[in-house]
């Protein structure tokens, strides 16, 4: 693991660790503050994404965002970044050793973060961060502490282009993080 933000960074370019790395436009590490007390992690970049180099900054992103304006939660306070830092093509879902492959550098931005919550955003985020027992419809909005930071799963925000109901439990799970962190006095 690395100590510093610069050392990681350098360590991640030209990053061939997998096969998602022939497709690539950009690396999409991360985007936030690197002293957030919530973190949200993703699954993968999409196209938007990839041409950017910054993570929710598509469709997904922009609906994601909408929510944050609703419950006036402050993006710049947060620190957001994937499962995986290249895109997938055609956005499938990132495979095993792909996931596998990155995973060292998610546990390194956590490692210097040290967020108190992390918001898991589908059923990707979580099932490789807190294992593949979980599944997402019942775990979504409800608290898991594992290691000393609280972990909320909800619905991955494009989820919610595809069904519209899923927005009330977003929103709500959103809410629970905000009171949540009020609570702890991090808001
Ligand atoms: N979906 C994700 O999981 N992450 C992104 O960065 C964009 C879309």
């Amino acid at each position: 693991m690395y100590q510093t933000w610069e050392e990681l960074e350098r360590s991640i370019k030209n990053c061939q660790k997998c096969k998602l790395a022939q497709g690539r436009t950009n690396i999409v590490f991360a985007d936030g503050n690197k002293q957030a007390d919530i973190m949200l992690i993703g699954e993968g970049p999409g196209a938007d994404e990839d041409r950017m180099g910054v993570p929710f900054v598509g469709k997904a992103g922009k609906l994601m965002n909408m929510a944050f304006q609703a419950l006036e939660i402050n993006r710049e306070k947060l620190y957001i970044a994937n499962i995986v830092k290249c895109r997938p093509p055609n956005n499938r879902n990132p495979e095993a050793d792909e996931a596998m492959a990155c995973m060292d550098y998610l546990r390194n931005q956590v490692l210097l973060v040290k967020p108190k919550i992390i918001v898991l955003l589908g059923s990707v985020a979580l099932k490789n961060i807190l294992g593949k027992e979980y599944g997402i419809t019942s775990a979504r909005g409800k608290w898991i502490e594992h290691k000393g930071i609280l972990y909320l799963p909800t619905w991955h925000p494009a989820a919610l282009l595809r069904d519209d109901t899923k927005k009330i439990d977003f929103w709500k799970d959103l809410k629970l993080v905000k009171e949540k962190a009020q609570e702890m006095g991090i808001w």
